[in-house]
């Protein structure tokens, strides 16, 4: 191309640029921005102003297909525009859920629920974040979500089952919710099907970092959950039955190649570990099961159903790494520990008792009565190894005082080599999936150690670096 016609068409560009890019104001009332998204139609962009800080004070609607709500210049960091809720008794910022919303698009926001200190969670209203619905092919992407005063940072809901394909990538999520009772909320809550979660942050979301309904086909890899100032009660859950149908309804969906960090020390301890100034941990980091979560055992003998769960890494502080109970027809395999763990925790007010007294923590616990046809592997060098036993409501254990030496050392702090059971890799944040102590080749899939657990266990031989698979049959 000749330079003459390159800096017309840069001209063009520029001045095609500056002409459409006047970002909207936040001196436009939330009524007002209402009315663009109206006016605009099918395809209209919302283009927020950097740095600024959009007081809202009733939901944001998406109104057709293929809408965008962004900042302008699609900035990653502190920059991107804040959407505040200051509406009374409202807890969702932006809606996308009616039917004819399909590619609506969040990019490149902050999304402050304002849920204060001092106030309780409302239980009435969504999540910060509402989207899915009757819809196919959203997105969500670089938004930061937190402080919702509802029960979600972000949910992605099923419609009436035909939501398909959301992407939900490179997102910060957190904090969300208090970790005092029923005052939790999850970082990402997914209904929807046939959708990709991957690549998020969680930070300190109080009941799950990622809750998945099932969402059959969907694919969880990728994301970051940690604790930094609450406890978390699951890392990612899998015990919520409803609302996907048969009960259950786990089918082809795929957790995979994420990483959760329960707490670690804040302070120096002893040599091994430390207090946590916020007595943070992770109760369960994947839990599998209704019977895992609900104590009460409202959902009978239905099962979590058909997911597979692999290469996932745990490490610092949790009660549980795995709890898994009433499940069927899962793959559990090649997940691992890193760097320093612990596994603590005490009996709460909540637990049941008597026979149904759940069992203590332990890095991974199987209630073997309630599964049915699990193909359980673990990598080669697994320093530990499932424990049959109960695994009911694990959400009812204590973490310790915050003053117990009871955190491991994490990445940066007193990480020196280790001399923990574990074999105390030093780098707790390394995301390639590499089993503690391993010779480094966690992801290969050649050589696993079995778990010898079932009523009718059907044991699948290994030769030559083929897989130890078992098959419970019950
Ligand atoms: C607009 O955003 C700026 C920057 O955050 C803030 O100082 C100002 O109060 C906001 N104005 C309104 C009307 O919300
Ligand atoms: C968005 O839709 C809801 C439900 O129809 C409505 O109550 C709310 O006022 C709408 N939001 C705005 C800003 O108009
Ligand atoms: C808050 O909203 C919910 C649901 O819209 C309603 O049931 C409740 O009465 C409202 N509370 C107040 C204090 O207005
Ligand atoms: C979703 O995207 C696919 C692939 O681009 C397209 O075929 C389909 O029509 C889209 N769905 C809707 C409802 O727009
Ligand atoms: C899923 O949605 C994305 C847009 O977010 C689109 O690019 C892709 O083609 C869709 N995939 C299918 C299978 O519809
Ligand atoms: C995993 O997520 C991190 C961000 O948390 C990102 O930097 C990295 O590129 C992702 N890895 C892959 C394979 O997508
Ligand atoms: C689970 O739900 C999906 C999507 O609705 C459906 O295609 C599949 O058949 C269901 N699985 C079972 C086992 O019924
Ligand atoms: C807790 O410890 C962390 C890490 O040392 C520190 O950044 C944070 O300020 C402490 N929080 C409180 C409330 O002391
Ligand atoms: C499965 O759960 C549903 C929904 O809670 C309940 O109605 C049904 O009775 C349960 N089925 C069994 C066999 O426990
Ligand atoms: C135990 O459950 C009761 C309600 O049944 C609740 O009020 C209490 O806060 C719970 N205790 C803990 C430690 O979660
Ligand atoms: C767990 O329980 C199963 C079934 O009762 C049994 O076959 C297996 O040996 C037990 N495993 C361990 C490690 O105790
Ligand atoms: C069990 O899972 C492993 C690892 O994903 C797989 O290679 C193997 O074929 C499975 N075994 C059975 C019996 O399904």
């Amino acid at each position: 191309m000749r330079p003459s016609s390159l800096s017309t068409l840069s001209a063009f560009i520029f001045g095609s640029i500056s002409a459409l890019a006047a970002c909207t104001s936040n001196t436009t009332d939330t009524a007002g921005l209402q009315q663009l998204i109206h006016d605009g139609g099918a395809g209209y962009k919302l283009e927020l102003c950097a740095g600024q800080v959009y007081e809202i004070s009733e939901q944001l609607n998406y109104t057709a297909l293929n809408q965008e709500i962004s900042t302008e210049g699609y900035p990653t960091d502190d920059t991107r525009a804040t959407l505040k809720m200051v509406g009374f008794n409202k807890t969702t910022l932006v809606m996308a859920q009616d039917a004819g919303l399909s590619g609506a698009k969040l990019l490149n926001v902050q999304l402050n629920g304002n849920r204060l200190d001092s106030e309780d969670i409302y239980t009435a209203g969504g999540g910060n974040i509402e989207f899915g619905g009757q819809n196919q092919n959203q997105t969500i992407e670089y938004v930061k979500s937190y402080d919702p005063r509802g029960w979600s940072c972000l949910h992605l809901a099923e419609g009436t089952f035909n939501c398909v394909n959301i992407t939900v990538q490179n997102n910060d999520i957190g904090p969300c919710g208090r970790d005092y009772f029923q005052n939790w909320a999850d970082g990402i809550s997914l209904s929807c099907a046939d959708s990709l979660v991957q690549n998020n942050q969680i930070v300190d979301a109080t009941d799950g970092g990622i809750v998945i309904f099932g969402a059959p086909s969907s694919v969880i890899r990728n994301n970051t959950i940690s604790v930094k100032t609450r406890t978390m009660l699951g890392g990612i859950n899998m015990v919520d039955v409803l609302p996907w149908l048969p009960e259950g309804n786990f089918s082809n969906t795929l957790v995979e190649g994420n990483t959760i960090h329960g707490g670690f020390a804040t302070e120096m301890g002893d040599a091994e570990h430390g207090p946590n100034n916020a007595s943070a941990i992770v109760k369960i980091g994947i839990a599998v099961g209704p019977d895992v979560w609900f104590s009460d055992g409202r959902y009978g003998t239905n099962k979590s159903t058909g997911a597979i769960i692999k290469d996932n890494i745990f490490s610092g502080a949790f009660a549980f790494g795995m709890g898994v109970s009433s499940a069927k027809d899962f793959t559990i395999s090649n997940n691992s520990f890193v760097g320093n763990t612990s596994f603590i925790g005490s009996y709460g007010p909540n637990c049941t008792t008597e026979t149904k007294t759940p069992h203590e923590p332990v890095p991974l616990l199987l209630e073997p009565t309630s599964v049915t046809n699990l193909n359980l592997t673990l990598p080669p060098d697994s320093p530990y190894q499932f424990v049959n036993g109960t695994a009911l409501g694990l959400t009812c254990f204590m973490p310790p005082a915050n003053d117990q030496n009871a955190w491991p050392y994490g990445d940066g702090f007193n990480s020196g080599p280790s001399t923990t059971s574990d074999g105390g890799a030093t780098s707790a944040s390394t995301s390639s999936p590499a089993s503690s102590g391993s010779s480094g080749s966690g992801q290969s899939s050649d050589a696993f150690r079995s778990i010898e657990i079932g009523g009718k266990v059907i044991l699948e031989s290994t030769i030559l670096g083929l897989l130890v698979g078992l098959k419970f049959v019950f």
